[in-house]
């Protein structure tokens, strides 16, 4: 499927503010757990090449990588305990990127759904959205505060709130296919597909909690391969391969 963006590119700056949805699994890069600190600068380097657009960049990430919620409460653990414990996984995440992007001037403020003011801001909205507009990085940590809830719940909740032009969720492959591209060759991909299509398509762009959210605010998920450098910059301006997801 050829992708109608590709043919027509956009100007640099086509969005005044987006959120990226990371998931924790990406800053792993090819360790089995935990944080590559290679992969985190390069990551902090691709939302800088954003910053640097003039683009208002806000980030939620994922804790994959070092603490899942839903695997926890699979293993007998209480599922509000587990997903606390994701919930502070996602706040080493968040740390980590905002020693990244400070180390390359990038101004970047942590905001948490869970208090912990000695380590960062607590979530205030109008604080995140004066940060942005001033040009720093708003990292929104430990997912919404609530169990039972997804950091791509969480993503959609501080898109939404925070009145993004888009979602950009980050992934390893490059864009939303109707099954698994890793496992069937014959997989296609679309450029463009409705949140009505991804829910009763059962999907798996983000979670239907996200997914709802971000439909009924009308906010487009633009999902696209993370793992090249330099792609956010490029999809972010409306090129190369990468699939919206729009009402
Ligand atoms: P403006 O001055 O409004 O542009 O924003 P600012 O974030 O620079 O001002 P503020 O004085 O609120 O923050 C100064 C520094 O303290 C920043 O690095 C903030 O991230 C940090 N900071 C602010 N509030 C808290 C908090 O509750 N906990 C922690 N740990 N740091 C905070």
């Amino acid at each position: 499927m050829s992708n109608p963006a590709v043919d027509t590119p956009m100007q640099p700056k086509t969005f005044n503010r987006i959120m990226l949805k990371m998931s924790g699994e990406v800053l792993m890069g090819e360790k089995d757990y935990g944080l590559d600190p290679a992969v985190v600068e390069r990551i902090a380097q691709d939302i800088k090449e954003v910053v640097d657009t003039g683009t208002e960049v806000c980030v939620v990430v994922g804790a994959g990588n070092i603490f899942r919620g839903v695997s926890g409460a699979a293993s007998g653990m209480d599922r509000t305990t587990a997903d606390y414990m994701g919930m502070l996984g996602i706040v080493i995440n968040a740390l980590a990127l905002q020693n990244a992007l400070e180390n390359m001037g990038i101004q970047t403020r942590v905001q948490s759904g869970i208090r912990m003011d000695s380590i960062c801001e607590p979530y205030i909205r109008r604080k995140a959205v004066r940060h942005m507009q001033k040009g720093r990085v708003v990292i929104f940590a430990a997912g919404t505060g609530n169990p039972y809830f997804t950091s791509d719940t969480a993503g959609a909740l501080r898109a939404s709130e925070m009145d993004c032009d888009a979602i950009f969720k980050a992934t390893k492959v490059d864009g939303v296919y109707d099954s698994d591209p890793n496992k069937n060759p014959e997989a296609k991909r679309f450029d463009r597909i409705s949140f009505i299509d991804c829910l009763t398509k059962d999907l798996k762009v983000m979670d239907a909690t996200a997914i709802s959210l971000a439909r009924e605010n009308d906010i487009p998920i633009i999902v696209f391969d993370v793992k090249e450098k330099g792609n956010f910059a490029r999809v972010a301006k409306g090129q190369g391969t990468f699939t919206t997801v729009t009402n």
